[in-house]
């Protein structure tokens, strides 16, 4: 019987989990191995050379696991370390910008799309760049929003202190008159319910992980990596690089799974 081969992912923290969340929807025959690297959360302050030399050692976990296809999980990752480690390695890699600024325009009625995400992200200007490539008059609004992961991180989802913070971060994007808001860090999907409470219906919310997973679908299928039913239920696996039991909290909150076994290794 042929090995069935998973897709790879990784993130900061839980953040990879809106992925997954994806994956079970749009390819629910693909095995899954996710890597969260909670002993570096938050990754949105770190330099450039830091997540490459993190993402690089990640990268070359997943690729002893044996994966076929890696995503990166992580905005931050996705705009600072994908363009180098695409050229390292020949294993093929997908990323949340593209697909998510392909997207936000696409729903995007005026042109004016805001994007809240990490320091590092906005600090990179990647989804202006992406969206001023396909679309040079729209206007891209950018917000980071440093206090959301570590309030995600600790399950604070509809609490005061997060309402708070998303206040402030979303009162100039709603000046500025968005139609579309791409949560650009993988961490915001789950504070979805409270940000559209903040900016109110007609602002339409792009979660980026929804478009990557559809194009990772028809990328694995072009390159004849797509799996079929073979009888096997698909598995998936879980490693973290920090504690193992407050990521099992977290998948219990934010994926309402309880994983039995959530694997510590070392990123050497
Ligand atoms: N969830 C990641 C992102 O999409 C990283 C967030 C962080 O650790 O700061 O950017």
């Amino acid at each position: 019987m042929k090995t069935v081969r998973a897709v790879g992912l990784f993130d900061s923290g839980v953040g990879g989990l809106t992925v997954v969340n994806e994956i079970y929807r749009a390819l629910p025959l693909e095995s899954t191995i996710c890597f969260g690297d909670s002993a570096h959360v938050p990754y949105g302050s770190r330099s450039a050379e830091e997540l490459i030399y993190l993402a690089d050692k990640i990268v070359s976990f997943l690729i002893n696991q044996g994966v076929k296809y890696i995503i990166f999980a992580c905005n931050t990752n996705s705009s600072l370390s994908l363009p180098i480690l695409q050229k390292r390695y020949p294993i093929p890699m997908i990323g949340l910008v593209q697909p998510g600024a392909k997207w936000a325009l696409q729903v995007s009625r005026n042109r004016r799309v805001g994007v809240i995400a990490t320091e590092a992200t906005v600090q990179s200007a990647s989804y202006e760049r992406a969206i001023k490539a396909m679309d040079a008059n729209a206007l891209v609004f950018s917000q980071a929003a440093p206090k959301l992961v570590p309030l995600i991180e600790a399950g604070k989802i509809d609490t005061t202190e997060t309402r708070m913070a998303i206040n402030e971060y979303l009162t100039s994007l709603k000046k500025n008159g968005i139609d579309t808001l791409i949560l650009g860090c993988s961490h915001y999907p789950f504070l979805s319910k409270i940000i559209s409470e903040e900016l109110g219906p007609e602002v339409v919310l792009v979660d980026p992980a929804q478009a990557t997973v559809l194009e990772a679908k028809a990328d694995l299928a072009a390159r004849g990596l797509l799996n079929y039913f073979n009888g096997q239920k698909p598995q998936h696996q879980f490693y973290v690089s920090g504690d193992p039991k407050s990521f099992q909290a977290g998948a219990r909150i934010f994926l309402g799974e309880s994983l039995t076994r959530v694997v510590k290794v070392e990123l050497l």
